[in-house]
């Protein structure tokens, strides 16, 4: 039977949006992943020495600000640019952000965010805006196509030689292996939601995962590297893995 995919709208809209940071008790190793993108685009930006000009990063699906957060804990003299369709994630992003934001401007970055969808967002930029383009656990949450289109406007909104870092659901080809990390992540979701007002959050995420990982939905390693390389990405390598999720880095040819 195949499971109807309206789910994909609004899935941050209410439970999982609104206590979305409670995640992060079954997912131990989301604050080393959100450092780990962080640091990946950081360290690929053009050195801010001598060349007037702004070192421009765009978190696409900013969610609450932990992408982000990670991003000005690395960075210094440039703008850090959030976008993110949903009301839910973006007002606790400006809570959770107001902070990082005082001192992230002692090291010269500005934080900004913006509502939209990323795609609409992405199509406003002119060519070669943005030094480093970062996205954390959102391209999952797309349909197949939308990703590719995507992909093809963050290759042309980057610099060349600009730094794509997406930190995602990214199943492994190996398909036992892919089952075997799926099972962990769901065992995990039942052993750390066990309060009943827990309960609706457990379900949520479980549904979640089961919608994601239809055949027609699921982010493979093997889409990751052919639609980077379609959208004209070179030395597309996956840096980091912690069970289903991983961080790739792609370098604009
Ligand atoms: C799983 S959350 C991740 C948030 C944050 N990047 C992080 O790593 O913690 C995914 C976010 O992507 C946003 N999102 C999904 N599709 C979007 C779209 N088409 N346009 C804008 N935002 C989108 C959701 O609203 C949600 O805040």
């Amino acid at each position: 039977m195949k499971t109807k995919q309206t789910t994909l709208d609004g899935r941050f809209a209410v439970i999982l949006g609104s206590e979305y940071e409670k995640l992060l008790r079954a997912m131990p190793h989301y604050p080393q992943l959100q450092d780990a993108i962080a640091r990946h685009a950081v360290e690929a930006l053009p050195s801010p020495v001598g060349t007037g000009k702004l070192r421009m990063i765009l978190d696409l699906g900013c969610g609450t600000g932990l992408t982000t957060l990670a991003l000005a804990a690395h960075a210094n003299y440039g703008v850090i640019i959030g976008v993110d369709k949903e009301m839910t994630m973006l007002k606790q992003y400006m809570n959770n952000v107001i902070e990082g934001r005082k001192s992230a401007l002692e090291n010269g970055v500005a934080i900004k965010a913006y509502q939209s969808d990323i795609l609409a967002f992405l199509k406003r930029w002119k060519n070669h805006s943005f030094d480093a383009v970062v996205s954390g656990f959102v391209l999952h949450n797309l349909p197949k196509v939308m990703r590719a289109e995507i992909l093809k406007e963050v290759g042309r909104v980057l610099t060349p030689k600009g730094v794509f870092v997406n930190g995602d659901k990214i199943a492994p080809d190996e398909i036992n292996l892919h089952n075997k990390y799926m099972m962990q992540q769901l065992t995990k979701f039942t052993q750390t939601y066990t309060a009943p007002e827990d309960a609706a959050y457990c379900i949520g995420w479980i549904e979640h995962y089961a919608v994601d990982n239809q055949p027609e939905l699921r982010y493979t390693e093997a889409e990751v590297h052919s639609s980077l390389k379609a959208a004209g990405f070179r030395n597309v390598k996956i840096v980091e893995r912690h069970c289903m999720d991983a961080v790739v880095v792609a370098t604009k040819k």
